[in-house]
């Protein structure tokens, strides 16, 4: 499994040959403008709430691409109206996709898109892969729902987000570490804007003292797991 940042909550996940994209906000991100939407290869596009940060580049990437859009049941009704083919998920629920299973897990945060129509409510990720698990939190604050994961996945890696003020900062990012039962964490949704600057040599140590490992991508770079 290869894991791709490309910048504040936009990831490319390969799994085999099989090309994810979770979240993708691109265009709109000036500090992602040497990443290309037209090169990406999207088999399956991840959007784990409807807010403009994280769906800005679905429609245009879809549409070239043809990928599936997997979501909450409103934001793929939102897709299919456009033309784009989508795969509704509700909380709780879990589905085989020929690049592993795929559950859609409680996020607390909003989910409006831009216009101000309903967008569902926002949800995350766990990726049971051939070989790896993964957790991708979306938006979320910290919240108990977390310590359901580990007593069915024994997660490889979790991305979580760690720039405060519009979901957890970096202490609840150690704390969510703590409940989902997986040391190894990738960062994301920070630096991208004001508000969500990070100090990133504090926040690595703040991890390595609890001795877990919070890993930083710059965008454009990869993780092989
Ligand atoms: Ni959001
Ligand atoms: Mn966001």
């Amino acid at each position: 499994m290869k894991i791709t940042f490309y910048g504040h909550a936009s990831l490319g996940i390969t799994v085999d040959d099989v090309n994810i994209l979770v979240d993708p906000f691109i265009t709109g991100n000036e500090k992602a403008s040497h990443i290309n939407i037209e090169t990406l290869e999207a088999d399956y596009i991840l959007v784990t709430h409807a807010h403009q940060d994280h769906i800005l580049d679905v429609e245009a990437i879809a549409k070239r691409t043809g990928a599936v859009v997997i979501s909450n049941y409103e934001i793929v009704g939102y897709y299919e109206k456009l033309g784009i083919e989508g795969h509704p998920m509700n909380h709780g629920g879990q589905w085989d996709f020929e690049f592993g299973n795929v559950k859609y897990v409680n996020a607390i945060h909003t989910s409006s898109f831009p216009n101000g129509s309903y967008g569902g409510q926002p949800g995350g990720f766990v990726i049971e892969g051939e070989h790896k698990n993964v957790y991708i939190a979306g938006d979320t604050a910290l919240t108990f729902d977390m310590k359901l994961i580990p007593m069915q996945t024994t997660l490889d890696l979790a991305i979580l987000p760690i720039g405060d003020n519009f979901t957890m900062g970096i202490d609840d990012a150690i704390l969510a570490s703590d409940f989902i039962e997986c040391d190894k964490i990738l960062g994301y949704h920070f630096d991208t804007f004001g508000y969500i600057e990070i100090d990133h040599e504090v926040a690595k140590r703040k991890f390595f003292q609890k001795n877990k490992d919070l890993m930083l991508l710059g965008i454009g770079d990869y993780i092989e797991l």
